[in-house]
Parts: structure tokens; sequence; C-alpha cells
């Protein structure tokens, strides 16, 4: 049975797409998004991309056309109101259609709508029309200044670890006339909250989310219009340290003011009244400051003390008396490029109810929640104990039952709240975050019941975009782990570890679980932003950070990392066919390997200035001395080399999408260049790759570096490595899902299913066996009887191991892309029913619509169904040789199924958009 954790998850579940009505093309058009948003607010892109997505319950329905309607206002008066009207456009492509219509203006909403004909060329109604608004596109139109305290001078080292009370700011102002609609565009230099009349603005946290803040920040816009009322209102503002001035990992301990120590508001308000004239209020000079608020520190890492004794009352609705409140700072121009916000804002996505509590000693108790995750709690009493009460978190327990937090290392993870005269305690933190599963208590005068912890989990709320289930409940958890894991790992950039003093988008924790996380969330908008901020990380001379945002310029070059700004578009152009993202990337990329290239003319990639971690923790968790091959580490120079060769390829590959013939030749050829040299130093005339490891040979198969005739030879190394380990896993993060894919790939598909249901150590099973809810960061991050690995970096929320994810989708439900078509306009589905599997099932919402997978075995036979998106293609591949049926009879004459190819022990049938139920016998395939 699915666990209630998951099925909470699946709320966010992409919104079902089956609702709109169908006409006479039998299609109905569904989930319009602009720039992968649903009805976004204050966009900042001149000419944004439009998409849809089509359902039938017919087979073989597809688009031969399609006319889009875009009008400024919602009674599409034509023809003054329309900014474009396509025409009808030849074409079967629903996404990333770019708006081609008159200039689009700042702070105004458009309304748009489209139509389709089907293959028939019957046209279809129009949709229902959706929306979106634009931001301010011009730094002239900023009439707001910067406002907060004033400004701090040289920090002495020893105060650079205190943390200041977080400041409120406020202002009101008169609204005369009846409102049409108010938007507010704000941001900050550290976090904000905005309130109107007392009111809280939207529901997102931690704004404006983490960018390299020394060149770019984002603005966040609302929609306020109902938080506004007639006569007097008020505008408020908190602010504290966040990512700007608080604490961040660096190469040093921890310390604040990595960006500086100033923090800042800017908020511009426009207001359009129903009469067509309009009102902006701005941050200027006349607002005001109160240096008592009642967070008294907030901090990511530490956590957020708040004393209700400073609590002011009605400070941010009109009439409040701040006659001793003082004036703000203003700052004209803070030099930092501001963008829109376009990714899905961080919130709370999802409520935990904690599954027990218990004493630890006096007035402490501690709660557990069940699941590892990352957020906060809200802590409700009915009471006010009096005492300051502390929330410390942690992930586990000690042996003595206590909280663990010394993998926390530094991060202190403890909210205080101090209260005051009020009869009761209802207190959640709004500026920190904690990666937890424990919560302890201290401070309380009466044992709580359970209903006084609810655990808030925040993340940015990009949606679920599959599901995935077996008849194997240890995978099933697996699977949910991995979920669980890629929530707690994504606040605003993708994350190491939610928890300990670091959380940093590490590039190559991110880049092997990348396809992974397109698989389990629409990654789209996400990655989007985070694309950028690596693009700001990257030196002049073309070296990608090994995190970003990057922080103190001290991470550069490690071989995999840094490969990331190369290898992660590449993959999301797979599987959202965006050229966008690629020629938006595309000469950071190659100046990167142009870098590389120029560090290391021979081409065995020896030379960096930065880092090299190799495959980061191969062989360091694993008691190896059992082992031949070096504990299973990979050589350095092979690693570095291989993602040489690999980055230098999928450069090629983008050059050819975007049709630039001469890159594409050079690249090619370098990359060509480079797997001879590879195949020339690291591979001898009997297939052994250098180093003799999983990990080696699992790099070099995957990345097309061994020669064609080598390639079966490699392929047994590989396999007697496994043998050798007995059936165990010697890689690192860098390898691991690389090994299971190749096993795939090669055939050995028994060999990958008996490593994936192994629960002996180090594997999946073994973690979950020892009580895992979430991926950790080292297979025996904890063992029962023996208890904890080194606290150094010990995290129990760390998705690298996760990206095993990416085999179980691509091989047990067997959802790809097409690498030939790419955005899931042609769907791969080759499900290899194996292992100890009576059964799967599953679904992967692609950006062309939702792809169902569901196989089972009984007597003797295997069924499969599969369902397609309308206007989409299949090549459904499966294990025999033997007859296919699909529903009554031979699969040959089902309607849909184009053509049926029995070739190397395998049946591949291409399939137009539909459902289909196929059958065959177990074990008909003769290859
Ligand atoms: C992080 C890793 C990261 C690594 C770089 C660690 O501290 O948690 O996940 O990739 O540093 O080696």
């Amino acid at each position: 049975m699915r666990n209630t954790a998951c099925f909470l998850l699946g709320l966010l579940y992409w919104p079902f797409s089956g609702m709109a009505q169908q006409d006479a093309t039998e299609l109905s058009i569904t989930n319009l998004r602009c720039e992968y948003l649903v009805s976004p607010i204050g966009i900042d892109v001149a000419t944004p991309r439009l998409s849809w997505e089509l359902v039938s319950d017919k087979r073989g329905k597809s688009q031969s056309a399609y006319q889009i309607m875009v009008s400024e206002d919602s009674l599409w008066t034509e023809p003054r109101g329309i900014l474009w009207n396509s025409g009808r456009v030849r074409s079967a492509a629903t996404n990333q259609i770019t708006y081609r219509g008159k200039p689009l203006q700042s702070g105004k909403r458009y309304y748009w709508k489209v139509r389709v004909w089907d293959e028939a060329a019957r046209a279809s109604g129009w949709s229902a029309p959706e929306k979106w608004s634009m931001g301010i596109l011009k730094k002239s139109e900023w009439l707001a200044k910067w406002i907060g305290d004033t400004a701090v001078g040289t920090i002495q080292e020893q105060d650079k670890h205190i943390i200041p009370v977080s400041p409120l700011l406020r202002k009101e102002f008169d609204v005369r006339r009846k409102i049409q609609r108010a938007t507010l565009y704000a941001t900050a230099l550290g976090i904000y909250e905005v309130y109107i009349n007392g009111k809280k603005a939207g529901d997102r946290c931690l704004a404006p989310e983490w960018t390299n803040y020394s060149t770019r920040l984002q603005y966040q816009s609302y929609d306020v219009t109902a938080l506004l009322q007639p006569s007097r209102n008020a505008i408020g503002a908190m602010l504290t340290d966040g990512w700007y001035a608080g604490e961040l990992f660096t190469h040093q301990e921890p310390q604040r003011g990595n960006y500086g120590y100033n923090r800042r508001f800017l908020a511009q308000m426009h207001i359009e009244y129903a009469d067509g004239s309009s009102d902006t209020i701005v941050t200027d000079e006349s607002w005001k400051i109160s240096r008592e608020g009642p967070v008294r520190e907030a901090s990511l890492f530490g956590g957020e003390t708040y004393d209700a004794r400073y609590g002011q009352d009605g400070w941010c609705r009109p009439g409040f008396d701040d006659r001793c409140w003082s004036a703000v700072t203003t700052d004209l121009s803070i030099p930092v490029l501001l963008n829109a916000q376009m990714n899905e804002p961080v919130k709370v996505v999802q409520e935990l109810h904690p599954v027990a509590v218990f004493r630890s000693h006096k007035n402490t108790y501690i709660f557990d929640m069940g699941q590892n995750m990352a957020g906060w709690i809200r802590l409700s009493l009915s009471y006010n104990p009096g005492f300051k009460i502390s929330i410390r978190h942690g992930e586990m327990l000690d042996l003595d039952s206590t909280l663990y937090t010394r993998n926390l290392r530094s991060a202190l993870q403890t909210d205080v709240y101090i209260p005051g005269k009020e009869p009761r305690i209802a207190y959640e933190p709004r500026f920190t975050y904690h990666g937890f599963r424990y919560v302890e208590i201290s401070g309380l005068t009466r044992p709580p019941d359970l209903n006084a912890v609810t655990g808030k989990v925040l993340a940015s709320s990009s949606a679920i975009a599959s599901r995935m289930e077996t008849s194997n409940s240890l995978l099933n958890k697996l699977w949910n782990n991995i979920l669980w894991t890629q929530r707690g790992n994504m606040h605003s950039i993708p994350e190491d570890c939610p928890q300990r003093d670091e959380r940093c988008g590490w590039m190559g924790d991110a880049q092997v679980f990348c396809q992974t996380a397109m698989y389990n969330m629409d990654m789209a908008a996400f990655y989007t932003k985070w694309f950028r901020d690596i693009r700001d990380g990257q030196t002049p001379e073309g070296r990608f950070p090994n995190y970003a945002p990057q922080v103190g310029m001290a991470f550069y070059d490690a071989p995999g990392w840094a490969d990331a700004g190369v290898i992660i578009p590449w993959k999301f152009y797979l599987n959202y066919g965006d050229k966008t993202i690629l020629q938006e990337q595309y000469d950071a990329m190659c100046r990167f390997i142009d870098w590389v290239h120029d560090r290391n003319p021979g081409l065995i990639r020896v030379n960096s200035v930065g880092q090299n971690y190799g495959d980061w923790l191969n062989g360091n968790s694993i008691e190896a001395t059992d082992y031949p091959g070096e504990n299973g580490e990979v050589p350095k120079d092979v690693y570095s080399t291989a993602y040489f060769a690999y980055s230098a390829q999928l450069l090629a590959n983008a050059s050819k999408v975007l049709g630039k013939a001469k890159e594409y030749k050079h690249y090619d050829s370098l990359a060509r260049a480079i797997r001879n040299v590879f195949a020339r130093e690291f591979i001898n005339s009997e297939g052994v790759v250098k180093g003799n490891t999983q990990a080696g040979y699992a790099m070099a198969l995957e990345f097309n570096l061994v020669p064609q005739n080598l390639r079966k030879k490699a392929a047994s190394h590989l396999l007697n490595q496994i043998k050798a380990y007995d059936y165990r896993i010697s890689t690192g993060i860098h390898t691991t899902a690389r090994l299971m894919n190749q096993l795939s790939e090669l055939g050995f598909d028994e060999t990958a299913y008996k490593l994936v249901e192994s629960d002996r150590f180090p594997s999946w099973l073994y973690s979950i066996k020892q009580g895992a809810t979430t991926i950790w960061e080292r297979w025996d991050g904890y063992v029962k009887g023996r208890g904890f690995q080194s606290p150094g970096m010990n995290s129990f929320n760390h998705y690298a191991i996760g990206s095993v994810g990416e085999w179980m989708y691509g091989n047990i439900l067997g959802i790809r892309s097409d690498g030939s078509d790419p955005g899931y306009r042609n769907i791969i589905i080759s499900p290899k029913p194996g292992g100890s599997l009576l059964w799967a099932r599953g679904s992967y919402h692609s950006i062309n619509g939702a792809i169902e997978v569901s196989w089972k075995r009984a007597d003797q036979h295997i069924t499969f169904e599969v369902e397609i998106p309308a206007n989409t293609r299949a090549t459904l591949i499966l294990p025999t040789t033997e007859q296919v049926t699909e529903g009554e009879g031979p699969a040959g004459r089902s309607a849909g199924v184009k053509k049926v190819i029995v070739k190397d022990g395998k049946t591949t049938l291409l399939l137009q958009s539909g459902r289909y139920s196929f059958q065959i016998k177990e074990g008909g395939s003769q290859g």
C-alpha cells in the first residue's frame, strides 16, 4: 500500500489534465502554461513561450495546426485588444511556442487561448483562456529606493557571528478610488516577508531566494488586489539575514556577510483604479523602521529566535502609532541586476503529523515526525509555559535516545520562542529551515500531546510528475525515499543537504541526480533559474564553479562538478525539448570546454586549477579489504578524462541542435580525439579499463569511450568486477546510476535487479533496513548495533546515490525520452520485468502529457498496459521474439500499431497515441 507520506506528496501532483471538453476533434486542450508556469505574475521575458497539452481517449490523435490569440482584455475585444493572432500555423508543436505579437508592456496582464486542428484538419473549439502578467521590464521603471537600517561599516572579525535583530519596516497610504488591480513587486538583500493591512502577501517563503547576489537578484510579484481596502492602508516588511548576510558554507568556518551586511528592502506597488487612473507606492524616505522587532535572530543554519515580548501589535495595520520608530536609511542604487523570479516559489508544500512523542529529560520532549524532512514545525500549546522554549532539530536519535546533532557540524538548527503574556502559544519560524526527523522541545511545563507539533515541509514548489509502485515494497520505499530527498533539497537551488552547515548547490550531485529529478518533478522552471546561477558563477576564463551560486570564489573546475554546466542543460533539452536553454547556456558551455582543453592540450585531463574530488565516496565508504580493485576507486585521470570526452561530445551535440555547423565540427572532432586518447592510454587490448573498477567500466561504457571491438570484453570485465565483489556495488556518486544503466543497456538486467534488490552493504535497501526514510550520503551513515559514520560528513538527506531512480523509471517502467526526437514527442517505452517483481505500475507526466505504463506477470504471460498522450508517438520495446497480442488479436493488426519489428531478441512496436494492452509469453526472447 502506498504510504501516507507519499500519498500526501501526491497532492502536489501535476494538475490532472483530462477535465476539458472534447469536441469533434476528440482532442481536449489542457494545462496551458507560460514559461513553464501556470498563470505566472510578473515575468520579464520580452517574448514568453507558451505551451499546452492535448488529451484524447481515442488512438492516433494528433495536432496538425494551431492558432493562438493573445489579448490585453478578458473580453477579447477585437481588433483593438488583440495583441497577437498567430493565424493557423501548420505545426504539431505544443510547447516552446514563442509569442510573436505586439510588444508586451511592464505590469500588464495578458489573456491567451489556443485552438488546434487534428490529423483530419478538423478544428477544435478554443481552450479555456489562461493569463500571465509582465513584471518590470526596464530599469528606469523602478521608482523605489532601497531602504533599511543605518549602513554597517567595517565589521570586526569577532563580530562576524553576531546576528542583528531583524527590523520591521512600514508605511501607510490612502486608496481613494475603486481598485481594479494592484500588483506589488518586492525584493530584498536578505530575506523578507511583506504584509498589507496585517496579512502576509502571498504564501511564498524565503524570498527572494538564492542567486549570485553580487550580480543578480530576483524580485517577486504579488497580486495584492484583495489585500487593499478603501481609505487607509498599511504596508510592512520584516527583513532578516537570509543567504545575503547570513552564515553560508565557505572555504572557511561558516560566517555572516558573504555578500554584504546591509540588509535592504525594495518594493513598488502599482494600483490600477477602475476609472483608468493609477498610483504607485514605493519604498523611500517616507518609510519608518523599528529595530526592535520580535525576530531577535534568524539564520538559515542556526534557526530563528522569536521573542514575543517585542511583538508590536498592529505594526503592519493602519493607525499604528509609529512615532517612536526611526526614519529609514535609503540607498539610491545598488549595483545588482533585478530579474523577475520565474521559478516556482519556496513554500510550505505539505504538512506532516508526528508519529510519536516521548519525554527525553526534565521538561524536554522529543517528537518523531516519522519522516526525515526539511522545513520547520508549528508549535501549538493550549497554555503559556512562561519560559523560553527551545526547539532543536536532528535527523536521528543517538544510541541513548537523545537527539543526535553531531552530523550538523556548526548548524544549530534551533528555534527559540520566548513567550510574552499570550495565553497560549502558536509559533512557527519563517526565516530559516532545518533538516530533521526528530524535534526536541524543551521548556514545556506539561507533557505535550502529538497535536502540539505539525511538520511544515518547505521546498521549491515544483509539481511532482511521477508515480511508481511495484510488487516489492522495499523498492517502493526506495522510490519514496528518493522523492523525499529531492523535496528536502530544493530550496531555490538543488542542494547537497538541508541540515548541516553546508546546503550548497553542489553541481556534481545535481548532475548525477538530474535525470531522476526530472522524472520525479517538473524541473523546467527550477533549472532554468539555476542555470543562470551557474552562468553567473563562471569566471572570465570559462571555469565553472563546483557549486552554484558560488560564494567566495574558491571552488572551481572539479571534473564531474564543473561539467554539470554542460551536462544538465543537455539533459534538460532531452527531457523538455527546450532549445532556448541550450542557446542561453551555449556560450558558457563553449568557454568551459575551451578552458579545459586549453589547460589539457594533451587531452588527458590532469591539469586543473581547482579541485578534483574524483568519483566521490567511491571506496571511502566501503570496507573493501577483500576487493581487488583498489577500493573500487576509479583512477582520477581516467575519471576526469572520461568527463572531458563526455562533456565535449554533449557540446558537439548541442552545437548540432543549434545549427552551428562549424562549432559542431570542432567539438565533435575534439570529443573523438579525447576518446581516442582515452582508449589508447586507459584501455588495453583485452578491454581492461585502467584500474579495473566497476566505476571505470560504468563511465567508459556510458560515455561511449570503449572502441566498438572491445565493448563486449569491457562489459564482461564489468560483470566480473561485480561478481568479484560478491554482487555488491563499489561505485561512487558519479558512477552508481551509470553502472545500473549500463548493466541494463548491455542486457544484464538480472544483475541490475540483483543489485537494486539487495539488502547487503553497500546497497539502497541496506540503508532502508537501518531505518532510512530518505537517501543517505553514505550507505552506512547509521548501522544498527554499530552506530554512526564519522560526523564530519554524514548527512541523512543527500540525493546523489538516489540517482538510481533514473534506472528505476528507465527500466522497471521503461519510460525514456528519445534522444533523436527530444521532449517526449516520441517516447521510448522499454519495460524490463525482472528480479523478484511480479508487477510494476507508474506514470510520468512529460511536457507533452501523462505517460502511463504498467506490467504484470501471471500464468507464464506478461501483460503490458501502455498509454501515451495525444500528439505523441511511442517506440515500445518488449522482451520477446514470439507473438505479441494487443487486446484480442495480434498486435500488428491493432489500430494505432504502425509497425512491428522483431530483432535482437526483442519486439519493437511503433505506436500512435492512445491506450493499449499487450500480452507476451514469459521467456519468449531468443536473443
Ligand atoms: C557535499 C557533497 C559534494 C562534495 C564535494 C560535500 O561536502 O556534501 O555532496 O559533492 O562536498 O566533494
